[in-house]
């Protein structure tokens, strides 16, 4: 968090001084120091007006050492803000995109401000990598890009499928590999890229550890148990991937768990008493394991996606929760959650698997989509929803905030060298 403020002192110290500066001359070095320092200040407190500093202050780009750090591995993409990007389309899709179940076509369903779609995330220390999609694909040749985990992650799944597909001109060469449609009910689904010989694969798995019976002569009240020491057994089709993008959050929770009789199991016993969280720290380990097991550190690289924030608001989700009077994002910081402490634990699984070659990264976009309550499809939902329906404002729109996800992995990926001989 106090990333930028350091960098700031480093910039004003390697300004350049000549050693013999007269009075006059001393006084106005000071004025403009003052002058930059106070801009940087103001860039620091106030999240959305760099649209005023680009357009008035360009010069000081000229005078000052930049402050993007462009060295691969070292900018902390988490932190920044988001600014309004209209100068060109940046969008890198739209919503014809043929890959997008009806669920995040957001225009289509209705919903008619299209401001939600021109931000940019600008971290605080440096720029993000502008999506490339022939260079990922051409970087992912002959390969598997495979995401595992819940319906946020088939949000972020479609997303990518719909960024690479920007850069095949053909799209009939883009399909899945069984014929089936892109939806919500299927738990699995690959797409091939033919000219590239590469396979963007979803596997829905909200839990990423084994969801089954529960052990006989459990009491009726539990109908089905988590085990946590169990990983899913679709991750038998996770080995070998090139990229391995996990994710787990929303259904870690107590509505969707022991009030559902669903209950924790470790050991072939259920815990009555065991905590979500615990339970969830607890599947963390599993995964750790799984991957040490299973992952070859030198070909795999592998994401762990931070928390993707809820913004209902007025209520929970069922209780008439919404968001769709945003369209624009948080503006106030004092509305912004704190890092949910699912992030702790998946970054401290991911501390204990820092050996020398491995590629396991903890991508923390929480922060940035903390500020996005206006990208959600709240009460625009797809077709036949019917009109009483619970908002959703936990999936996102797409073109939307998952494609800035996506850009960061990439970026991310190339600061770790994917795939370059
Ligand atoms: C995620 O990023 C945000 C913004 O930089 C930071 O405040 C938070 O501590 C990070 N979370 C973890 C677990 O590192
Ligand atoms: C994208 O990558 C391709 C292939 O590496 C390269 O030829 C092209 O110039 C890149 N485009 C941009 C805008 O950087
Ligand atoms: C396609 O990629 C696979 C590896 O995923 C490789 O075994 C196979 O030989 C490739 N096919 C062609 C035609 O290059
Ligand atoms: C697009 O690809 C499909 C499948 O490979 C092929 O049948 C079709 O002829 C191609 N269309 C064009 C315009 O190249
Ligand atoms: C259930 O899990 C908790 C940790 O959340 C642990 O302290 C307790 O001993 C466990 N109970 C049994 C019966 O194993
Ligand atoms: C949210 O609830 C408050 C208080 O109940 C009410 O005044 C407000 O109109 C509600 N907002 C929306 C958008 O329904």
């Amino acid at each position: 968090m106090d990333l930028q403020p350091s960098q700031q002192s480093q910039n004003l110290q390697s300004f350049p001084f000549s050693i013999l500066i007269r009075r006059e001359l001393r006084y106005a070095v000071s004025f403009f120091l003052l002058l930059v320092s106070s801009l940087f200040i103001l860039s620091l407190v106030t999240p959305f007006d760099s649209q005023f500093l680009s357009d008035h202050l360009g010069f000081l780009s000229q005078i000052l050492p930049t402050n993007h750090n462009t060295s691969p591995g070292t900018c902390d993409y988490s932190y920044g803000r988001w600014v309004r990007d209209e100068s060109h389309p940046f969008q890198p899709y739209t919503e014809n995109c043929p890959f997008l179940d009806p669920g995040f076509r957001c225009s289509q369903s209705g919903r008619k401000d299209e401001g939600y779609r021109t931000w940019r995330w600008q971290p605080a220390g440096c720029d993000v990598l502008r999506f490339n999609a022939s260079d990922f694909l051409q970087r992912s040749r002959n390969g598997r890009i495979v995401f595992a985990g819940d319906s946020i992650g088939r949000n972020q799944w479609e997303s990518l499928l719909c960024m690479l597909a920007e850069a095949v001109s053909n799209k009939s060469r883009i399909y899945e590999v069984n014929g089936n449609p892109i939806t919500k009910h299927k738990g699995f689904l690959s797409m091939r890229f033919e000219d590239y010989n590469l396979t963007v694969e979803y596997y829905r798995a909200p839990f990423l550890v084994v969801v089954g019976h529960p052990p006989h002569n459990s009491p009726d009240q539990v109908k089905t148990t988590i085990k946590l020491d169990q990983f899913h057994w679709y991750s038998k089709h996770w080995v070998g991937a090139d990229v391995l993008i996990f994710s787990a959050g929303h259904w870690w929770n107590q509505d969707k768990t022991v009030r559902m009789g669903c209950y924790f199991e470790e050991g072939g016993k259920v815990n009555f008493t065991m905590d979500v969280m615990e339970a969830f720290r607890r599947s963390l380990q599993t995964w750790k394991s799984w991957v040490l097991e299973n992952i070859e550190p030198l070909n795999t690289h592998v994401f762990f996606r931070s928390y993707s924030p809820v913004h209902y608001r007025n209520g929970t989700w069922n209780e008439g929760g919404l968001c769709d009077p945003y369209l624009e994002p948080e503006t106030d910081y004092k509305n912004l959650e704190a890092d949910p402490v699912n992030n702790l634990y998946i970054s401290e699984s991911i501390k204990q698997m820092e050996y020398e070659n491995w590629k396991v990264q903890f991508l923390n976009i929480t922060y940035l989509t903390e500020f996005r309550k206006d990208g959600h499809p709240s009460k625009y939902r797809e077709p036949g929803t019917p009109a009483d329906a619970p908002q959703d404002c936990s999936h996102w729109c797409l073109p939307g905030v998952p494609d800035t996800w996506n850009a960061l992995i990439y970026a991310n990926l190339l600061a770790k060298g994917f795939r370059t001989k």
